[in-house]
């Protein structure tokens, strides 16, 4: 019998891969070799389903004589080890960022006289159909809650960005680029006491409340699908912190930082321009374990973020603080700096990747801006966060507005620079 490979996501089945298997299944036994999360994920969204999930569906599809992972967006590595007869596939990787990866089938296939058979597209479905209306439905709070640590095991680093309303979430949850590697998003949405307290026109000193921050977040989680992972600031009194775990779990946000600060805490980015007075190792220890005891799910993640850098207490006392804090149950560590060369991130970098315990590593680059991300992963950082740059750029944007009405008395020469109205009128769905 001859071997039929046929390499799919299979996230949302529907009969435009039926009809892939179909014809497989006329060339000899069917092989799947089915993308892992991994594999997705370099190149578009991480699938609804989980690998297991999706091999399951497969493996019950009559005709598919057996499914094997595909850990790469390559099809080489299982073509060479299979040798199949065949590989069928949709004719729409013709274009875009599958082309390559078609062009790499032939030339192996014809190592030893294998054939690409392709099938014409079918008419009227897609999964990018589909996932537009899955999307517009939206998302429960348990599967946004556990896809930050879904996004963890299946990406080198995920990008974050600053929410302070609704329309700030809707930019980090629909902008993108098409690059020669595939889509560019945001994986996530970064909850920021700083730009949450400066759109309510309040200072970043934990004077919003929790209530107040949640009613930000409730807009937020309205709009958007992306896991949120929540800046609690010092995570106030150890006994209101536990709440606070529990409301973001209900809500299902991802995971909640909270910073060794204790006291009136002032915003990192002042460092010692300001008093600011870092919490001892053992009572941050004992708020970490309060916080883990409070969760109601494994999914949820609390990331302990260290100041040392911040007030000048050298990488030292930042690395004996990772390693406590690990020990009393955080799921991650942010290391935070103001300068503006990321060197010192960067040595702390190399001392806790030999941690043993080792748990995924945050880095915000907000003063260290020059940094690329392809240097923070290559440092071993996990998830980058950008904190607030969608309110600084938005800021200066409205107050050129404003002053450019002052100036001519008139709004027309603000035009170039705004969004036209009939724009406005479309950008939110349902407007109209
Ligand atoms: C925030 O965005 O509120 C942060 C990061 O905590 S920083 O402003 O750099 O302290
Ligand atoms: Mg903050």
């Amino acid at each position: 019998m001859k071997k039929v490979y046929v390499g799919m996501s299979a996230d949302l089945v529907h009969p435009g891969h039926l009809n892939i298997l179909k014809t497989a299944q006329q060339y000899g036994e069917v092989i799947v070799g089915l993308l892992t999360d991994q594999a997705i994920a370099s190149y578009k969204r991480l699938p609804y389903m989980a690998f297991e999930q999706r091999r399951e569906v497969i493996e019950n599809i009559k005709g598919v004589s057996q499914v094997i992972p595909q850990t790469t967006l390559d099809y080489v590595p299982n073509l060479r080890s299979i040798k199949p007869n065949y590989v069928v596939h949709g004719d729409d990787w013709r274009e875009g960022v599958q082309r390559e990866t078609r062009q790499r089938v032939i030339e192996t296939l014809a190592e030893w006289g294998g054939e690409l058979i392709e099938v014409p597209y079918t008419k009227g479905i897609s999964s990018t159909q589909l996932n537009r209306a899955l999307r517009e439905i939206g998302i429960t709070p348990e599967v946004r809650l556990k896809s930050l640590r879904r996004m963890l095991q299946a990406k080198p680093l995920l990008r974050f960005l600053d929410i302070h309303n609704a329309l700030s979430g809707l930019i980090v949850e629909n902008t993108f680029i098409e690059t020669p590697q595939g889509r560019r998003e945001f994986d996530g949405m970064w909850a920021s006491s700083l730009t949450d307290s400066t759109a309510k026109g309040k200072p970043d000193i934990e004077a919003v409340d929790v209530s107040a921050r949640m009613t930000t977040l409730n807009e937020v989680i309205e709009v958007t699908t992306k896991p949120i992972i929540y800046d609690a600031d010092t995570g106030g009194q150890t006994e209101h912190f536990t709440f606070t775990v529990r409301t973001l779990e209900r809500l299902g946000v991802s995971a909640v930082i909270i910073e060794d600060k204790t006291g009136l805490k002032k915003n990192s980015l002042l460092g010692t321009d300001v008093p600011q007075t870092q919490d001892s190792i053992e009572n941050f220890c004992q708020k970490i374990r309060a916080g883990k005891q409070a969760q109601a799910t494994d999914d949820f993640m609390l990331i302990a973020r260290i100041e040392s850098l911040i007030l000048g207490k050298g990488l030292d006392d930042a690395l004996e603080r990772a390693q406590a804090f690990i020990k009393a149950g955080a799921d991650g560590i942010m290391i935070h700096s103001r300068q503006k060369t990321p060197d010192e991130v960067f040595a702390f970098c190399q001392d806790y990747n030999r941690l043993e315990n080792r748990k995924p590593l945050i880095a915000v680059p907000s003063s260290y801006n020059s940094c690329y991300e392809e240097e923070l992963q290559a440092q071993g950082v996990n998830i980058v966060i950008y904190a607030n740059q969608l309110l600084r750029s938005a800021y200066p944007a409205m107050v050129n507005t404003a002053q450019t009405i002052l100036k001519y008395q008139r709004a027309q020469e603000c035009e170039p620079q705004m969004l036209p109205i009939k724009d406005i009128l479309e950008l939110i769905p349902g407007t109209k």
